[in-house]
């Protein structure tokens, strides 16, 4: 008899995030723009959190996550209440958290590629399978494919919106109308953990749906707007009968001090969150203005990074920014193929970006 390995999870590869930053020979500056990672740090209020929380660590942290739940209640001004909130190590983790309350083997989630991987590696570990509605050419959400994929054993609806990593959004309309079709018996996870970042008019997060009582779970990640990558933290909110049935598998002492203290002082600093927000939609508009400039393709985004079609194979326009000191990211396992996401930057991180891509083009020019 051999040991009680499932199948779908030795058929599955390891999964694998975003590299770790290089280092460069002389001390030539690196640009990590390859994780959508926030270009101002994180605030000086959560280090001295974190700094003061070091005293503490003997004690096992707050087991209901209480406060950090209540300076989100704060956050959404009083909109929602702490029981409409889960807490975890991350935004991944949450996607993990409810994959594991509402799966089984044999159910079936319906997933858009391109998208963030766990939600097709982490409905798999559960035995369940993801089914692939693809984006449009344009990187639309195909919202009635959606609904026609939906079938008995579809449990789970995985949407983003700005989305990871095409920067497509879904306007209020639309979600609305899609909400209003999905059948009573699915749920759908909106993942806005780059909500701050949006500046459409009729961008939308799911907190209008959730107070109204829809299926709907919204995820959020302080790994973006408030650069803690590094820390691990994440959240959802859903409507009671929702959040109150995931909160029974959450474990105790989940959050560790340290995320809870750094996660509270980061929601409380909303000047670094201003500052971080009006960066991201500077650089935006200077990028995307660089790249119309060299004529590059790109697709409009509403996050904190843009999808280009490289004006060479992936793996080498990777190559030669990395040579430079550039790091970003080919997304073809995604389901972007061929295609690269970069970050928005500092300013001398864009700066260089784009000087580096114009070396490209005259060196592709030379080269004809
Ligand atoms: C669309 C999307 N959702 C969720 C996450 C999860 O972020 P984290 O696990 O760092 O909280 C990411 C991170 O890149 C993402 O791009």
């Amino acid at each position: 008899m051999g040991l009680p390995f499932k199948q779908y999870i030795l058929e599955d590869s390891t999964y694998k995030g975003g590299g770790k930053k290089i280092t460069m020979p002389n001390g030539i500056e690196v640009h990590k723009l390859s994780s959508n990672e926030n270009p101002l740090g994180y605030s000086p209020r959560v280090k001295m959190a974190l700094a003061a929380a070091l005293n503490d660590l003997s004690q096992y942290p707050d087991n209901t996550d209480i406060r950090l739940r209540e300076a989100l209640v704060k956050d959404f001004d009083a909109m929602l209440t702490i029981d409409h909130f889960i807490t975890a190590n991350s935004g991944s983790e949450i996607i993990d958290i409810i994959s594991k309350a509402f799966l089984n083997d044999g159910d079936e989630v319906i997933v858009s590629q391109p998208c963030f991987l766990p939600y097709s590696a982490f409905t798999r570990w559960m035995g369940a399978k993801a089914i692939n509605v693809p984006m449009t050419i344009d990187y639309d959400y195909d919202l009635e494919g959606i609904l026609n994929a939906i079938g008995n054993e579809t449990k789970i609806i995985f949407l983003a919106s700005p989305n990871n990593p095409s920067g497509n959004y879904i306007p209020r309309k639309d979600l609305q109308w899609f909400l209003e079709q999905v059948p009573e018996n699915v749920i759908v996870v909106l993942d806005e953990v780059y909500r701050h970042f949006a500046e459409a008019e009729d961008y939308t997060s799911g907190l209008s749906f959730i107070l109204e009582g829809k299926n709907v779970i919204a995820i959020n990640s302080f790994s973006k707007t408030y650069g803690l990558a590094g820390l691990r933290v994440g959240y959802c909110y859903a409507p009671l009968h929702i959040s109150n049935y995931i909160r029974k598998i959450c474990k105790p002492f989940l959050l560790s001090t340290l995320a809870l203290e750094g996660a509270i002082a980061a929601l409380e600093d909303t000047y670094f969150v201003d500052q971080t927000v009006q960066l991201i939609k500077t650089e935006r508009k200077y990028v995307l203005h660089g790249l119309d400039a060299l004529g590059i393709k790109y697709w409009p985004t509403q996050g904190n990074f843009v999808l280009i079609d490289p004006p060479v194979p992936d793996a080498e326009f990777v190559l030669f920014l990395e040579q430079r000191g550039i790091m970003v990211r080919s997304v073809g396992n995604f389901g972007a193929l061929g295609k690269v996401r970069i970050s928005f930057g500092t300013r001398a991180a864009n700066k260089a970006l784009l000087l580096s891509l114009e070396a490209l083009l005259k060196s592709m020019a030379i080269s004809v």
